[in-house]
């Protein structure tokens, strides 16, 4: 176990008052419903055990960036209901997180019930780490339980500063999010493989260099191979690619190649590319192998190709992983026992017109079907980061994958090998 907190598991809750911070910041569409519960279903665990310790739980949270002020696009109460839902019992509402009136039904509480807190980021106190916030909200509970995976890399009130004034323990999930993710980086089942997508490599670059440091197979895709591309010679036309990044990509790029002359190792940059001159459903694609030329000479055969065939051309864009990119990471996969994704391969939010599937999400979907096992072999699958995870939920495939991380920048923050405020302000098991 990498997991050194203690949790609810692990102190006497019998009746206690327990305040708990959840992740309930889920999207919802313009009439303010919830269009994804996965983090309240996440939640879910946590809650029912402390039911079942009878305890008078007090839930709080935050949805959004309301930025210290009271704006009800941003209000928790379609979330308590959600939960009400769920869990198939009452969940009550606070208008707000604090005040005589909120502190009225806290005082209330009978062991079992539940009271849901307002958006916890109405109150400009959660944000800058105001002690008097911090305290107030610590009077209302016993033990503090911290279950927001979501923002446990934050500095906020919810996150380091309650259990400064009461005990705070890890909720499960909080507890399956780091065991999971740090286990997988410090103690794989390998062969291990990663495969980044995503845009800019500045976002990423602690965690590409940790993962050239634990890595057994890192494929690069999205944007970010667009700007390793460049650091290798390579033209990409009008793609999207950071020039400024191309020094770093270059970094990366001396430590891969020296760890893969003393090791099995393999570094992965993509092949070949989906390209076309605009990025919408309709437009033309073609197929751009830069390193082997081979699919244009199949395609142009029996004539010979143009030199232009095997080259991104001025106003082309790369938008997706070639055919042969998309084969070889799934056959990558085919060999490695645990895969971390994060990232699509390409531009995944373009729609298809005919099927589910969008021109540009076919190396994103190869790289599913591969990691759920469609080939044959299924590795153990680890995901993170918002824009992956929210893909995945689309599709309603996150229950296929071993572990669909509940936090974007603190899976990735875990990841890089950096510690998590919040984690840190628990309570170390003995
Ligand atoms: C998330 O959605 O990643 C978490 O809820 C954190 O949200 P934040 O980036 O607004 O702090």
């Amino acid at each position: 176990m990498s997991f050194t907190k203690k949790t609810i598991k692990d102190i006497d809750l019998q009746g206690k008052r327990v305040l708990v911070r959840v992740d309930y910041n889920v999207p919802m569409n313009d009439s303010g419903e919830i269009t994804d519960d996965y983090r309240i279903k996440k939640s879910l665990p946590t809650i029912e055990y402390l039911l079942s310790q009878n305890c008078k739980i007090v839930l709080c949270s935050h949805l959004g960036r309301p930025e210290g002020k009271r704006d009800l696009r941003f209000s928790l109460k379609a979330c308590a209901e959600r939960l009400s839902t769920l869990l198939d019992r009452q969940v009550g509402f606070a208008e707000d997180c604090v005040g005589d009136e909120t502190r009225a039904k806290v005082d209330s509480l009978q062991p079992g019930d539940i009271l849901m807190l307002e958006n916890i980021r109405f109150n400009p106190g959660e944000e800058s780490n105001d002690e008097g916030f911090a305290k107030e909200l610590a009077s209302y509970a016993d033990v503090f339980v911290q279950d927001a995976f979501g923002v446990v890399h934050h500095g906020a009130v919810s996150v380091s500063e309650i259990p400064k004034h009461i005990p705070g323990v890890a909720g499960l999930l909080v507890e399956a999010e780091v065991d999971t993710i740090s286990s997988v980086m410090e103690n794989p089942k390998r062969p291990l493989m990663a495969v980044i997508g995503g845009s800019k490599i500045a976002d990423k670059i602690d965690i590409l260099n940790r993962l050239v440091d634990v890595a057994d197979f890192i494929a690069v895709g999205g944007a970010m191979a667009n700007t390793f591309l460049l650091a290798e010679g390579i033209s990409v036309g009008k793609s999207k690619a950071d020039h400024d990044e191309v020094p770093l990509a270059k970094e990366i790029l001396v430590k891969a190649k020296e760890k893969s002359q003393k090791e099995h190792f393999i570094f992965y940059l993509p092949q070949d590319g989906v390209v076309a001159k605009s990025v919408d459903s309709n437009t033309q694609t073609r197929i751009v192998d830069w390193d082997a030329h081979v699919i244009a000479a199949i395609e142009d055969y029996p004539k010979q190709p143009s030199a232009e065939t095997g080259q991104v051309l001025e106003d082309e864009m790369i938008l997706d992983v070639g055919p042969f990119s998309g084969a070889f990471i799934a056959g990558g996969i085919q060999l490695a026992n645990t895969v971390i994704w994060n990232g699509a391969l390409g531009v995944t939010e373009v729609a298809g017109v005919q099927g589910p599937t969008g021109p540009f999400a076919h190396g994103t979907e190869t790289l599913v079907e591969a990691m759920l096992g469609q080939f044959g072999h299924k590795p153990f699958t680890v995901l993170g980061g918002g824009d992956t995870v929210g893909y995945v939920e689309e599709r309603k495939l996150s229950e296929h994958f071993n572990h669909v991380s509940t936090g974007g920048g603190a899976s990735m923050e875990l990841m890089s090998g950096k510690k998590l405020p919040g984690v840190e302000a628990l309570q170390d098991k003995e």
